[in-house]
């Protein structure tokens, strides 16, 4: 494990005088080479843990290591300063050099590091991590007279230049318009792979954590409340938060009607009865909370054998481009569901759909 997280708390005093506990007991660790985020909605601490393993922010308990060396450890009172961790950092306020060129930006943790680097290997570096973000042109540019979002690539360029052992980066696309922040998540996740940079990525955004992630912590009021690979998070959320936070998803109350083969359960619910596989064998009357994806609900074809049909009424209809998405009303329920955009249907019209598969959230514990 490159980077090491334990039992890490840290808090603020307010203006007030009151203690605001941001990170209330967090533990993680990043693989070597891999790309490990940190979700969460605004104000659950993801830049408050960046801040400690920067060494911007002094934790009041818990350990950071990194690489094997502890530099950060509360107990101990070890805490090695920022400039001494070699990270590379961007933060969702970059900061850029005003008096500087974009180039002079870029190559100035170059120029200041404590190994030296010939004047040429810098031209060559500086000049192949521009490129890299797209701003190669404007080398030569007063880093001011650059808009909000090649500023933040400008940031992106100079933690890149660094070659660091690991690499932090707080929501560094927040700023770019919808195009440019995918190309630039392309590019990021080839170059992540490509260097094998060791990174800890921030965001609230759940796509751009699918995307881009080894593995994803989604965190909560401080905590952390599952960690897994992307598509683990998406298919087996641990609870209902996380289900809810990442994708959007149907809650439906249910209850076991009767096991109908191992790992498969036939349960009542307000929209019907559905047939689901369930993570243990449930007895008849348990009841839990199963999350349907509305991508998971699709039209009925007739040869639908193994799937629950369920029939219900279009009530509103959206059309993104790329999908369809549906308000469906089955029985005094309301379901979102996705459809292909070519798919024809008009709002009050009867539709047959299939669940292909929910999962269970919330089965109480205990058999
Ligand atoms: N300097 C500060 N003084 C007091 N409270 C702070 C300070 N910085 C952050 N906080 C509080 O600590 C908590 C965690 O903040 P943090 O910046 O880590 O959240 P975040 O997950 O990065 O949110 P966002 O997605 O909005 O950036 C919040 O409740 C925030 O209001
Ligand atoms: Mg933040």
């Amino acid at each position: 494990m490159l980077l090491q997280v334990e039992g890490l708390q840290a808090q603020y005093v307010d203006a007030q005088g009151r203690v605001v506990r941001a990170v209330q007991g967090v533990d993680f660790a990043v693989r070597e080479g891999s790309l490990f985020t940190l979700l969460g909605p605004s104000g659950c601490g993801k830049t408050t843990t960046m801040r400690c393993i920067a060494g911007l922010e002094r934790p009041v308990a818990g350990r950071i290591s990194i690489a094997a060396e502890i530099v950060s450890c509360s107990q101990r009172g070890v805490f090695v300063a920022a400039n001494r961790r070699n990270i590379g950092m961007v933060f969702q306020s970059y900061a850029i050099w005003p008096h500087l060129s974009v180039f002079e930006n870029a190559a100035f943790p170059l120029r200041v590091s404590r190994a030296r680097h010939a004047a040429r290997k810098i031209q060559d570096k500086v000049m192949h991590v521009l490129g890299v973000v797209g701003l190669e042109e404007y080398a030569q540019r007063d880093a001011t007279a650059l808009s909000g979002g090649q500023q933040q690539r400008l940031a992106l360029a100079r933690a890149l230049a660094m070659e660091p052992r690991l690499l932090l980066l707080d929501e560094p696309l927040s700023n770019l318009d919808a195009k440019l922040r995918e190309r630039m998540r392309f590019e990021l996740q080839r170059l992540q792979r490509e260097l094998g940079l060791t990174t800890v990525y921030v965001t609230h955004d759940q796509s751009e954590a699918l995307a881009l992630s080894h593995e994803i912590a989604v965190m909560r009021d401080g905590r952390i409340e599952q960690v897994a690979p992307p598509r683990e998070i998406y298919e087996r959320p641990a609870n209902r938060f996380v289900a809810d936070f990442v994708g959007s998803t149907n809650f439906v109350d249910a209850v076991a009607l009767g096991p109908s083969g191992l790992h498969r359960c036939r349960l009542g619910t307000p929209i019907g009865e559905l047939e689901v596989q369930v993570p243990r064998t449930l007895h008849a009357g348990e009841s839990m909370l199963l999350s349907i994806r509305p991508e998971d609900i699709e039209p009925a074809t007739g040869a639908d054998d193994g799937f629950t049909t369920l029939s219900g009424v279009v009530v509103q209809k959206v059309f993104l481009g790329e999908r369809l998405d549906l308000q469906l009303r089955i029985g005094e329920r309301q379901l979102l569901m996705r459809a292909h955009p070519s798919f024809a249907v008009e709002v009050g019209q009867s539709l047959r759909v299939r669940v292909r598969s929910a999962q269970c959230i919330d089965v109480p514990a205990g058999a």
